[in-house]
């Protein structure tokens, strides 16, 4: 198939990308010229395991191309994805004048049938607005179809969960474009569900929500499991092996973050005020998960009283592992709440330090996690990197003035670390 991708951030350069791998026949699309010469050049703007490869492999192929140009996108495919940013307003609700301004773009360049398909997560009746304007602004006024296909790419995963996803969503308002659709998803062997426009909007942001009430209640229980003496990994497991609850997603610690659970919850409860409802539930997951934050700082305080003049050692600068995304990260949150009580951190992650230097010009950042906690008054870990787990304990131990560790993603074995004299905290155990 031909396609078009319009947007190259992480949705669209994974999507494009992976849809070149599969052998259609991909131009990407982005407005900012730097990025594209930067992607023409073989280069990529974004940390995301696998890609790279991905991106050079397709690019010789000559399946795979990047332009300035939505006309040329738009004129040299059968279907063009918009996968644009969907940003936060101040009040919750999404902001939705890039995908506006792409289907003016998309309509302008149409001369014959196209589909145009949203990936970006969109509130629901957006794909009627999206009709609306491609028909005003498509002066040869050919037909075209609009689908909705959301994206559950997971940063850091992004790939993996591309070329091997659990489910393909197809939302339309015709038959029409099924068969095209289908054709597109044929090669990754997931199960396929067409349902209507407003059906497939709504999927992606109860699915997000879902999961961000998941974190919110397993980490409900772990305040309450440090109440009354019990582990919440022990109850998680316990409650994760029934098949209808699972264990994903109930790794309690200081609370999600990122660019997607933050803003689909907010926008989702605007979408439900909107229609009538006052989706109270939601609210509460929020609250929850702010106020998981808070104490978190205060077992912090509690232990070591005054952070002023403290020095603390900070593993963790991303929202989770494998990526490089530090937007609305709770490590990033943790470290400037620390400082505001006039601490000074020595801080590492294993990607994250590049974008993380915007939002903490005043720290001091440290290349090899064993050096850390070097002078330090404790070490705090903020991120669930795997490789954090094979921290230096020993050494550790050594630099800090006492071994005292704050692990807000219970990365280790509390009882191991009694046994090699850490005072050790963490969350829900
Ligand atoms: C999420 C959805 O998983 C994905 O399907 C959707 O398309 C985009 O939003 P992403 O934001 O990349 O993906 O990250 P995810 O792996 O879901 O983690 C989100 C946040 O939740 C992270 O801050 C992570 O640390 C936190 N988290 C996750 C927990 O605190 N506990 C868990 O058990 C799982």
């Amino acid at each position: 198939m031909k396609l078009a991708i319009i947007g190259t951030g992480y949705v669209g350069l994974v999507t494009g990308t992976c849809f070149a791998e599969v052998g259609h026949q991909v131009v990407c699309v982005d407005s900012d010229a730097a990025k594209v010469k930067t992607l023409q050049a073989g280069g990529i703007p974004i940390y995301e395991p696998g890609l790279e490869e991905l991106v050079k492999k397709n690019v010789a192929a000559g399946r795979l191309q990047f332009t300035n140009s939505t006309a040329e996108g738009v004129q040299k495919s059968d279907v063009v994805f918009i996968a644009v940013p969907t940003p936060p307003q101040p009040d919750g609700s999404v902001d939705l004048s890039y995908i506006e301004r792409v289907a003016r773009d998309i309509a302008g360049a149409m001369t014959g049938y196209k589909i145009v398909v949203d990936k970006s997560t969109v509130p629901v009746k957006t794909g009627e607005k999206v009709t609306e304007t491609i028909k005003r602004y498509c002066a040869a006024k050919v037909e075209f179809d609009v689908v909705s296909n959301p994206e559950f790419l997971r940063e850091g995963f992004a790939v993996g969960d591309l070329m091997k996803p659990d489910r393909v969503v197809i939302g339309v308002g015709s038959q029409r474009p099924v068969a095209a659709m289908r054709e597109i998803y044929t090669p990754f062997n997931a199960p396929i569900i067409v349902t209507d426009i407003n059906s497939a909007e709504l999927i992606k942001h109860a699915a997000n929500s879902f999961l961000a009430l998941k974190i919110s209640y397993i980490n409900a229980i772990a305040n309450i499991c440090e109440a009354a003496g019990a582990n919440v990994q022990e109850v998680a497991q316990g409650i994760g092996l029934d098949e209808r609850i699972g264990r994903r997603f109930l790794n309690a610690g200081i609370g999600f973050g990122g660019s997607c659970f933050p803003k689909d919850l907010s926008a989702f409860i605007k979408i439900s005020e909107q229609v009538g409802y006052d989706f109270k539930l939601l609210k509460e997951v929020q609250r929850i998960n702010s106020d998981q934050m808070e104490r978190f700082l205060k077992k912090i305080t509690d232990t070591l009283w005054v952070l002023k003049d403290k020095k603390i050692g900070v593993l963790g600068l991303a929202f989770k592992q494998n990526t490089d995304d530090v937007r609305s990260s709770p490590a990033i949150d943790l470290c400037q709440r620390m400082l505001k009580e006039g601490a000074a951190l020595r801080v590492h992650d294993p990607k994250g330090m590049d974008k993380a230097r915007a939002l903490l010009p005043d720290v001091t950042y440290v290349e090899d996690m064993n050096a850390v906690a070097e002078g330090c008054d404790a070490l705090v870990v903020a991120t669930e990197w795997d490789e954090f787990k094979k921290l230096d304990l020993v050494r550790a131990k050594k630099s800090l003035t006492h071994p005292i560790m704050f692990d807000g993603r219970n990365l280790f074995d509390p009882a191991e670390m009694e046994k090699l004299g850490w005072i050790y905290k963490s969350v829900g155990r």
